[in-house]
Order: structure tokens, then sequence, then C-alpha cells
């Protein structure tokens, strides 16, 4: 009923649940390093300083166009609650959130009360969905003795004491935290019950077993959820709780519950997503980075492999978090050479089961090979229409046209075909055919001559994927990239030819295509596609481009000799 007469009032759903998230697409962002107030210095962000940079909730509702331009339709921001107050530490200062003191306050570095309403409000004036990051799993302290009495649960641990002999409380006492152990990475009871951190940076674990500390957390997050209309939470460190502790959070909370449960571990992964909406797609995530990055083993059949999994060991595959970048893994770029593998694996997160999660910067080609390098200012970059942003926009178009006209959100991703080096698949009626063959124009098969003489490779041969569908051949469908109708060959077949290098294509059925706003027969409709051809989007110096193409140009050749069979060939194109 409250519910009910909220939504009167505002007009809007807010509260929005696990059904109302699929169809969405979200950009994350790191609310210290997404804009600036008007006139700060755009130079002064030192990434290496580990401090904070400058940005606010408000500067983030002041530039809400550039992600909305881009097709998203949610956004998720750092954690809001306070944050540790005390002089820098070895990794500098709370700039990202996650280091909670007291989480019934707000955290004041990023804005007033009033600043994180007015972002809900603006976002919910957009048609667009706040997703907020919660840590519950642990505060943070500089030392493992810390003055329990700045946090929202004081009851203290040190009451209890776990190795001293003369102990007079030993620890099966209840209190609000565990006492400090550090993490045993093979004993899941030591992940979920010992800390996080370190000694001189260390993330006393709440004892979320406790009754007690369950129902304050119960409170508290309704409470949050219902002051800010919050959408949906990112839920940081959840495979560090035992599961049955979620459930009766995230139906406290009332919203969409994604959790973070790191690793590749699907049967882990999967067991989350029994008590809560959803966990990122970190499975997924893993065989991407082993089947597109360039250079890497480039093997897109464990892509296919780990997708089957997914789909028969998950509750519910097309709520899972998909995703390339977040805060804890390395940029695209600083694993991957090439803007063409970022497309390819780009594509995979958006037109497969999932919700897809576009870490901000990825748009833009930031580098950085991990924390806290890989959180860098977006401001220098001037936000600017990149190739991989124009991509963003028009596979946000497709995907929000097929999530508000047909059944495509609910429908189950199948894989048509897979090889080494490509991959296609259906999800709804879209077929899309990705390779992680790279940009540099791939002109053919490899024959004898040429994987025994490699000079003669450089000479231009053609090379191409196919498909099987079960379209007739009679079939129209186009390519949203290239605005070209494809044929459909005998049993179906689609084929897509390499001579421009290893672009993806998307078909879809010129019925549904109408009405979608891509490729208009006008030539100002086809300017709003991506253009998927090859191209400097990133900002890399050419001689590493090309001695790492020779690496893997090598690599590729040995890999020819192992295997003993015609392989796919490429070179930097000029
Ligand atoms: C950035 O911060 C690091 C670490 O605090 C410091 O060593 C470096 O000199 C700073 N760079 C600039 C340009 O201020
Ligand atoms: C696992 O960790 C817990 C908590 O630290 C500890 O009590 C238990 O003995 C450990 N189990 C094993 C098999 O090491
Ligand atoms: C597939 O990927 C997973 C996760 O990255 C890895 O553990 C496994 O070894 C890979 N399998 C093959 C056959 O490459
Ligand atoms: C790719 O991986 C699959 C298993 O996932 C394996 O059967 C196949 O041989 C691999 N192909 C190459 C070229 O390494
Ligand atoms: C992205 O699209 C805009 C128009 O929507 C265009 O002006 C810009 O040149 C495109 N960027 C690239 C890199 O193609
Ligand atoms: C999808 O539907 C929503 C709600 O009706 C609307 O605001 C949005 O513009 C639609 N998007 C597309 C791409 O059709
Ligand atoms: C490569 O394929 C394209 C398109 O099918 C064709 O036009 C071209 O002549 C072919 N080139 C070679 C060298 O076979």
């Amino acid at each position: 009923m409250f519910r009910l007469i909220l939504l009167l009032f505002f007009g809007y759903t807010f509260a929005a649940t696990a059904d109302q998230w699929r169809g969405r697409s979200i950009y994350q962002v790191i609310t210290d390093r997404y804009a600036l107030p008007a006139g700060a210095d755009v130079n002064a962000c030192n990434i290496t300083a580990q401090t904070w940079c400058g940005g606010t909730w408000r500067t983030i509702t002041d530039n809400l166009d550039y992600i909305q331009d881009a097709g998203f339709t949610a956004i998720w921001i750092s954690p809001v609650n306070q944050n540790y107050q005390g002089p820098s530490t070895a990794y500098g200062d709370p700039y990202h959130g996650y280091w909670i003191a007291d989480a019934s306050q707000l955290n004041l570095r990023f804005g007033t009360s009033d600043d994180l309403k007015a972002l809900s409000a603006e976002l919910h004036r957009r048609g667009m969905y706040l997703m907020v990051d919660i840590v519950a799993n642990n505060v943070m302290a500089t030392s493992i003795t810390p003055d329990w009495s700045v946090y929202m649960f004081k009851d203290p641990v040190n009451s209890c004491c776990f190795s001293d002999p003369k102990c007079l409380m030993p620890c099966s006492f209840k209190t609000q935290y565990h006492p400090y152990c550090p993490i045993d990475w093979n004993n899941l009871t030591s992940v979920q019950n010992c800390w996080l951190g370190d000694t001189s940076v260390s993330l006393p674990d709440l004892n979320t077993q406790d009754p007690t500390v369950a129902s304050i957390y119960g409170s508290w997050i309704s409470n949050l959820v219902q002051e800010y209309a919050i959408d949906g939470l990112r839920i940081d460190a959840a495979k560090h709780v035992q599961a049955p502790f979620w459930t009766p959070f995230c139906e406290s909370a009332g919203v969409f519950c994604m959790g973070e449960v790191f690793g590749s571990d699907i049967a882990l992964a999967s067991s989350y997503q029994q008590v809560m909406d959803s966990v990122l797609n970190y499975p997924l995530y893993d065989a991407i980075v082993q089947g597109f990055s360039i250079p890497g083993p480039g093997n897109l059949s464990n892509v296919s492999a780990v997708m089957g999994q997914i789909q028969n060991s998950f509750k519910d595959p097309t709520l899972l978090g998909n995703f390339l970048e977040n805060q804890d893994v390395p940029r695209w770029h600083s694993i991957s050479v090439d803007p063409q593998s970022l497309f390819n694996a780009m594509i995979l997160t958006f037109m497969s089961d999932g919700i897809p999660i576009i870490y901000y910067g990825q748009e833009q080609g930031l580098d950085g090979s991990g924390d806290p390098y890989n959180r860098g200012p977006l401001w220098t970059t001037g936000y600017q229409r990149t190739a991989a942003y124009n991509l963003t926009a028009t596979l946000n178009r497709l995907r929000n046209y097929l999530v508000n006209n047909t059944n495509w959100a609910q429908s189950r991703t199948q894989v048509l075909r897979v090889s080494s080096q490509g991959i296609a698949i259906m999800k709804g009626d879209v077929v899309t055919i990705m390779t992680n063959i790279g940009s540099p124009v791939r002109t053919g098969r490899m024959n004898w001559i040429c994987s025994s003489l490699m000079v003669w490779c450089l000479q231009p041969q053609n090379a191409s994927m196919f498909a099987y569908t079960h379209w007739p051949s009679s079939f129209s469908s186009t390519d949203i990239f290239s605005c070209k109708q494809w044929a459909v060959g005998s049993g179906g077949t689609v084929e897509v030819q390499y001579t421009k290098g290893g672009t993806a294509v998307i078909l879809v059925p010129d019925d549904i295509l109408q009405g979608s706003g891509l490729c208009l027969a006008s030539s100002q409709g086809k300017s709003s596609t991506a253009s998927l051809s090859n191209g400097g989007v990133w900002r890399v110096n050419v001689p590493s481009v090309i001695s790492v193409s020779l690496v893997s140009l090598f690599l590729n050749f040995l890999g020819v000799m192992k295997q003993g069979i015609p392989s796919l060939y490429y070179l930097p194109e000029a």
C-alpha cells in the first residue's frame, strides 16, 4: 500500500523487480571518477596517489546525457555510506567508497542526502534505474583492534580472545563481528568468516549468522532503499557471507539484488542465485577473456562450453550481469591490444543471455592493469563519441527495441556453431556471429606452403565464418552494422567474409528491424549505426601494436605447426 501511494505520488515505478531489470542495461560508475564540477582542474587527478579526484552524486546528475545518449537504462554507483575518515593509509584514501565506517550515515564526500535524492529523481525522470553498491560483509579499520564505537554495529569483538591462552571469554561467545583471522582461500568457512584486507587496512567481518546482526541489516537496507528510491542493489563480496543470510536481506530490500561472487566457479556462483536474483557473470567473463583477448589462447570453443554450463547450472541466466571490465579486473585494453577484440566481446555481452554492464571508460578505451590503475578519471577523455561509444549506443538501441517489442529478453541463447575462431549464436530471432581473429584484414586460410614459408602468407586470400540457421533461403535479414541484407544459403547457411578484418555481424529479420530506427534507408539513418571497420579507437602507439601482433603471429605460427592443420593467418594493417 505504501508503495502504491508513492507510485501514484511520483508517477514512476521504483523498487524494481528482477523481471523489470532483465531488459535493462547498466553503466557502472565510480562516483569519484565519472565527472568533475564545473571549473575544476581536469589534470589534477593522480591515479597512483589513490585519493579523491572530485566526482560527486551531483556531478553524475549533471552529466547523465552522456550515459543516456549511449542507450543505457540504468546506472550502478559506488557505495553511498559513510567511509573511513582518518589519515591516508598504505592503500590511500577511500575514494572508491568500499571502506565502510558507519553504514547508517551517508558518505558526505559524495554529497548530501538531497544530492542523492536528486540523482535518483533525475534518473527516474529519464526512465532510468538507480543501482547502488552496498557493503554488508565487512567494515574497514586500520588495525585488527579498532575502536568499535565508530561503526553502526558497536558490539566489540575484542571482548573475546582468539589464541590467547589466558582467554576468559572464548570466541564462541556471540558478538556482532567474527574474530580476526587471515583468510585461507582454500577453505570456504575461512573465506566467509575471516577478515579480508590485511593488518594495516583490515576489513572486520560482520557476524552475519547472528540474528541481531541480520535483523539490524534488514531494517537498514529497507530504510536505505525507500529513503533514496533505489531500484536495485549490487552486493559487494556476497560470497564472503554465508548464502542463507541473503534471502531475508534481499526480501527486506524489496528490490533486485545482484551479488559479486568473484571467480570462475560455476557451482559456487550459481548457488548464490538461489538466494538472490542475480550474480555478476564471472564465469562467462573468464571464458571471454581467454577466448577473445589478443594475444591470448584464442579458443572460442571454451566460451561455448561455459555458456552451456551456465545455462545448465544457473536458476536464470537471463538475469546474470555480463561484463568485460570493473574496478577489480584489468581494463580490456590492458589485456588485449586489438580494439576489434573488444567490439566482438562486447557484442557477446549484449546479445547473449544476461544484463549487459559497461564499466565507465570501457567505451573510451581507458587502460589499467589493476587497482588503482583501472580506476582512472573519465574526464580526461573529453567524453568523445568514440567507435566503442557508438557501438554501445547501437547495441543498446537494438537491445532496448527487442526488449520492448519481442520476448527477446526472456528467450535463451542457442549456440549455432562454434570453432576456435568464431562463434555464432541465436537469441530470439537474432543471429550474432563473432570472431576473435582481430582487426587486420584476414585474407585466407593458411595453406601448407604458407605455413612453411611465412613470407608467402602476406598474399591476400579470403577467410570466412559460417553458421546454420533455421531460416529459409528466401528469408530477409540485415546486418545492423553494415546495413547490408544477408543472403541465406542452402540448409539455412549464413556466411561472413573477413575481407575487412574480424568484424562481428548481427543479423536481424527485416520485419523486426523496421521500427528499431536502425539502418533507415536515408543516409542520415545509416550514420546512426556504429561502423565496425578497423580504426584507431585506442590511442596506442603503433610499435606496440605491431610488436604484439608479431608475437601473436609467431604464436599462431607455432600453433599451426603443432596442430598440423590450416589456420587463419593475419598481420597488422598498415
Ligand atoms: C602522484 O602520486 C604519487 C604517489 O603519491 C607520487 O609519487 C607522484 O609524484 C604523483 N604525481 C604527480 C604528477 O603529482
Ligand atoms: C576452515 O576455516 C575455519 C575458520 O577459520 C576453521 O575453523 C576450520 O578449522 C578450517 N577448516 C579446515 C579444514 O582447515
Ligand atoms: C576453459 O576456461 C576455463 C575458465 O577460464 C578454464 O578453467 C579451462 O581450463 C578452459 N578449458 C579449455 C579446454 O581451454
Ligand atoms: C579448443 O578447445 C576445445 C575444448 O574446449 C578443444 O577440444 C579444441 O581442441 C581447442 N582447439 C584448439 C585449436 O586449441
Ligand atoms: C560516432 O557517431 C557520431 C554521430 O552519431 C559521429 O559524429 C562520430 O564521428 C562517430 N564516431 C566514430 C569514431 O565513428
Ligand atoms: C522502451 O519502452 C520504454 C517504456 O515504454 C520507453 O520509454 C523507451 O523509449 C522504449 N525504448 C525503445 C528503444 O523502444
Ligand atoms: C574475396 O572475397 C570477396 C567477396 O566474396 C571477393 O570479392 C574477392 O574477389 C575475393 N578475393 C580473393 C583474392 O579471392
